[in-house]
C-alpha cells in the first residue's frame, strides 16, 4: 500500500521530534475498522487494546464506534479513560488473579472466563450471576507457535472435555453461562482456519443451553511482505453470517455477535523511522546498525516476523545484500536479515513498516534506552501523542 510517510515527511518528522520514532497514519486506522464494519455487519468489532494502547488512537478507533477488547485491568482503564462505555468492553485472560477478577467485573460489560478454577472464583467472589466461556475446540493457527492458542498444546479455554462439569459447576455456583468466546490464534493465514473455528463455536454452543452472546477472537491477518495477499475479509464475514442463520436456524435463539480483531485495525498504520548509526561489512553479511532495537520492535526477534525496511534518504543506488541490525547487546537484536536494499550512508533514515501492532505495545526499556516517541498523522497535521504508561500499570 502507498505509505503516508514518505521521504520528504520522514526528514521533517526526525528534526521535529527525534528518532527512533514510531509514527501513524489516522485514515488507514479509520479505513481498516470500516471494512470490518462492512464485512462484519451484524456483529460487534471490539479492537484488541493489546495491539496498541495509545490513547490517541483508541480515541480514533472508538470514533468508528467499535469496542474494546481488554487482558488486563490496565486495558481496561485505558479503554475506559479513552472513551468506551463499560458495556463495550469485552475482557478474557488466562492465569487471572482475584483482583483481576474483581476489577474486570466491575468494570468491563463482558467477561469470558478461561478455566473451571476461574469459574469456581467468580462464582466464590459472587462476580455476576452470568458469564461467558473462553473456550479450545482443538483448532489453532497463527503465524507462530508462540500465537497458536487454540489446540491440543495451548494453555487456553476450556476444552469440550470439560464441558459438562463448567455446567454442573455453573449450576452449583449459581451462574448462568450466557455467552462463549474463542481465540484459534493470531494472523491466522487467509482466513479458513477462522471461518472452521466459527463453524465449531457454533456447534459447541449448543452444548450450553442460555447462549445469548458468541464472540469469535481475532486474528485476522495483513500483507506484512510483498508477495502476501490482502485477507478476503467479504468472504469471512458471509461465512460466518451463513453459519450464524444456521445456528439461529437450528436453535431459535437470538444470539449476539463480536470478533476481536487487533492487528488488523492498526499494523498498517504504523512506521518506524530510525536512523543509520554503523555499516560494518564482516566475511558473512553487511550490518547497517541503527539507532533502535528489539527493545523498540521485537517482533523479528522473537518470532522471526518479516517487516518491510525502506531506505527512505537513499532511493536509488546498487542494490546489495543486506542486514540491519539495532543496537541492542544481544545478537538476535536484527530487524531484517540479507535483504536486498542499497548500502545506506550514517544518517540515512530507514523506515521500518506495518509495526502499528504490537511495536510499541511489546517495547521495553532494555538496555534503559527511553522508549520513541509516537506521533499521529491525521488530516495533515502532526500531534506527538506520546503518553506516560506508569498510571495504567496497576499492581494486582
Ligand atoms: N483476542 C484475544 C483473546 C487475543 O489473545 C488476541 C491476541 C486478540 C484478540 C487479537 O489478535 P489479533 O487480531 O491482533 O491477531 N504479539 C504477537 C501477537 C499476539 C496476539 C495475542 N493475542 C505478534 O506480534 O504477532
Amino acid at each position: 500500500m502507498a505509505h503516508s510517510v514518505t521521504p520528504g515527511l520522514a526528514q521533517t518528522l526526525v528534526s521535529r521530534f527525534g528518532s527512533p520514532l514510531y509514527v501513524y497514519d489516522a485514515l488507514t486506522v479509520q479505513k481498516r475498522a470500516q471494512e470490518l464494519k462492512t464485512a462484519f455487519k451484524g456483529l460487534t468489532v471490539h479492537y484488541a487494546v493489546k495491539a496498541n494502547a495509545n490513547p490517541a488512537l483508541l480515541e480514533l478507533i472508538k470514533n468508528e464506534e467499535l469496542g474494546a477488547e481488554a487482558v488486563s485491568p490496565g486495558e481496561i482503564l485505558i479503554a475506559r479513560r479513552a472513551g468506551f462505555k463499560k458495556q463495550n468492553i469485552s475482557f478474557t485472560g488466562p492465569n487471572l488473579s482475584e483482583t483481576d477478577l474483581r476489577f474486570a467485573a466491575e468494570h468491563a460489560g463482558r467477561v469470558h472466563l478461561d478455566s473451571l478454577t476461574q469459574l469456581e472464583i467468580w462464582g466464590r467472589l459472587r462476580l455476576g450471576n452470568t458469564v461467558s466461556l473462553r473456550v479450545n475446540l482443538g483448532i489453532g493457527a497463527g503465524h507462530h507457535e508462540h500465537v497458536r492458542t487454540g489446540g491440543d498444546g495451548s494453555k487456553f479455554g476450556i476444552t469440550e472435555a470439560d464441558f459438562p462439569r463448567a455446567l454442573q459447576l455453573a449450576k452449583k455456583l449459581n451462574v448462568r453461562i450466557t455467552g462463549l468466546q474463542q481465540h484459534i490464534g493470531s494472523h491466522v493465514p487467509d482466513g479458513s482456519d477462522y471461518v472452521e473455528g466459527a463453524r465449531l463455536l457454533l456447534k459447541a454452543a449448543e452444548q450450553f443451553p442460555d447462549i445469548a452472546h458468541i464472540d469469535f477472537g481475532g486474528g485476522l491477518p495483513i500483507p506484512y511482505e510483498p508477495k502476501d495477499k490482502r485477507v478476503n475479509l467479504g468472504w469471512i464475514g458471509r461465512e460466518l453470517q451463513g453459519y450464524m442463520r444456521a445456528y439461529a436456524k437450528r436453535t431459535g435463539r437470538t444470539t449476539e455477535y463480536a470478533i476481536e480483531p487487533g492487528r488488523y485495525v492498526v499494523a498498517e498504520a504504523g512506521t518506524l523511522l530510525v536512523t543509520v548509526t554503523d555499516v560494518k561489512q564482516t566475511a558473512a553479511h553487511v550490518f547497517v546498525g541503527v539507532n533502535s532495537g528489539f527493545n523498540h520492535l521485537i517482533r523479528p526477534a522473537l518470532y522471526g516476523s518479516y517487516h518491510d525496511i525502506e531506505n527512505l534518504s537513499r532511493t536509488t543506488g546498487q542494490l546489495t545484500s543486506i542486514t540491519v541490525a539495532g543496537n541492542v547487546c544481544e545478537s538476535g537484536d536484527v530487524f531484517a536479515w540479507d535483504r536486498e536494499g542499497v548500502v545506506p550512508q550514517l544518517g540515512d533514515i530507514l523506515a521500518i513498516r506495518d509495526v502499528g501492532a504490537y511495536g510499541i505495545s511489546m517495547a521495553s526499556t532494555y538496555n534503559l534506552r527511553p522508549l520513541p516517541r509516537e506521533i499521529l498523522i491525521s488530516e495533515g497535521t502532526l500531534r506527538d501523542i506520546s503518553f506516560n504508561r506508569t498510571p495504567f500499570l496497576i499492581r494486582s
